[in-house]
């Protein structure tokens, strides 16, 4: 069964096709980033056009690189929530249409559950590499899910592809969203997680010592929160400044204000405070379920330092999505799409589309 998936809840335009839920046929993605880098985030005015202007040329290219046309398509999934509105609508409004056009099967799912679906996709394509990948079979539930991305942070409990019981999250940025303000404050580029990433590689992580948040009591056990750290490392580039180092004249770093090194040092340690913040937590809820499989998700889990991490624990076994599924793509759409349409469930046509969803947030007793 070959399910077409559609993707445009924030700035990548993407669609694939996906076999049975787990054969990726074809995945592309149209990326907005020149679009928005000189405005250091996504625009969403900037975001819902570009959909517009591409979702066609985009569908028609994961149809063409699938080997199939429309009638070749068994069944249409899409993300309908959480997003950008007026980006979601435009995904949201060609999926529909085309099931309508070719009476198939119709479904809209969420886009967090997708990602932690992600891990679950196999590719022949030489274009997805799979990287840190520990262990291909089947994974079985319950595990541990750590969804990571830019505007979610959570650790949950998975019981199956679409139940999920969050028991930690952030109590204020995501972050992947700290990623990208600590990136912009430092002019390093846009977005700031793979740019901090990169950067990282050739710095010392114990140059600075961060500070990690104090969340580890009562019902805040296996919460986390960014903007302490944040705050902490944007604070830091005062200190560069106040040192006098505003002439810096070797700077390439981004900032004016610092050298490569120092940024490079800067970006290591932030990276590194940030992913020990996670999986402090993570940790905490493994040991306290029994739960020994971790699957990640999310445009954060293609970091390198969470995922070598990650990989060095011995007694967890840990799932990652191949490092380009981890970001926003069509496949997962497809594939989780395909989980509920064997299972017989269909998204009316008149279903819509919204910014945010219940049940990804703990509830405090
Ligand atoms: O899942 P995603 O593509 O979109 C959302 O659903 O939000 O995640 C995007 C986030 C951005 O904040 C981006 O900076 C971050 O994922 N990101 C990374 C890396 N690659 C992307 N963060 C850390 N390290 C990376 N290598
Ligand atoms: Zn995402």
């Amino acid at each position: 069964m070959k399910i077409l998936g559609i993707e445009s809840s924030c700035d990548e335009c993407a669609a694939a096709v996906v076999e049975d839920g787990t054969r990726v046929l074809s995945n592309v993605v149209a990326t907005q980033i020149p679009f928005h880098a000189m405005y250091n985030g996504v625009v969403p005015e900037i975001a819902s056009r570009k959909h517009t202007e591409w979702i066609y040329g985009v569908v028609k290219e994961a149809l063409d690189k699938a080997g199939i046309g429309p009638e070749g398509v068994d069944g249409v999934a899409v993300t309908a929530h959480p997003g950008l509105l007026g980006s979601l609508l435009v995904g949201l409004s060609f999926a529909k249409a085309f099931a309508w056009a070719r009476d198939l099967p119709f479904i809209a799912v969420n886009h967090m559950l997708a990602h932690l679906y992600a891990s679950r996709l196999l590719s022949d394509s030489p274009e997805l590499t799979i990287s840190v990948l520990v262990d291909r079979e089947e994974v079985l539930y319950p595990f541990l899910g750590l969804l990571v991305s830019g505007g979610h942070s959570i650790v949950c409990r998975v019981d199956n592809f679409d139940d999920i019981t969050v028991l930690g999250t952030t109590i204020d940025d995501a972050v992947g969203e700290a990623f990208d303000k600590v990136s912009k404050h430092y002019g390093f580029g846009y977005p700031g997680g793979a740019v901090i990433d990169k950067l990282a590689q050739s710095g010392n992580s114990e140059a600075f010592r961060f500070p990690m948040p104090k969340l580890d009591k009562g019902e805040h056990h296996y919460d986390f929160s960014y903007s302490g750290l944040k705050t902490a490392v944007i604070n830091q580039l005062e200190q560069f400044r106040v040192k006098g180092k505003l002439t810096q004249p070797n700077s390439t770093a981004g900032s004016a204000d610092i050298t490569r090194s120092e940024g490079a040092d800067i970006a290591a340690s932030f990276q590194k405070t940030a992913v020990e913040i996670l999986l402090r937590s993570l940790f905490r809820a493994a040991e306290d379920t029994g739960l020994k499989t971790i699957v990640a998700g999310g445009g954060v889990a293609a970091n390198s330092y969470l995922r070598s991490r990650l990989a060095g624990q011995k007694e967890l076994r840990c799932i990652f999505p191949p490092l380009d599924l981890c970001g926003d793509n069509g496949a997962m759409i497809a594939g989780i799409g395909y989980q509920y349409l064997v299972r017989g469930e269909r998204s009316p046509l008149n279903v819509t589309a919204s910014a945010r969803v219940g049940g990804f947030k703990r509830r405090y007793p």
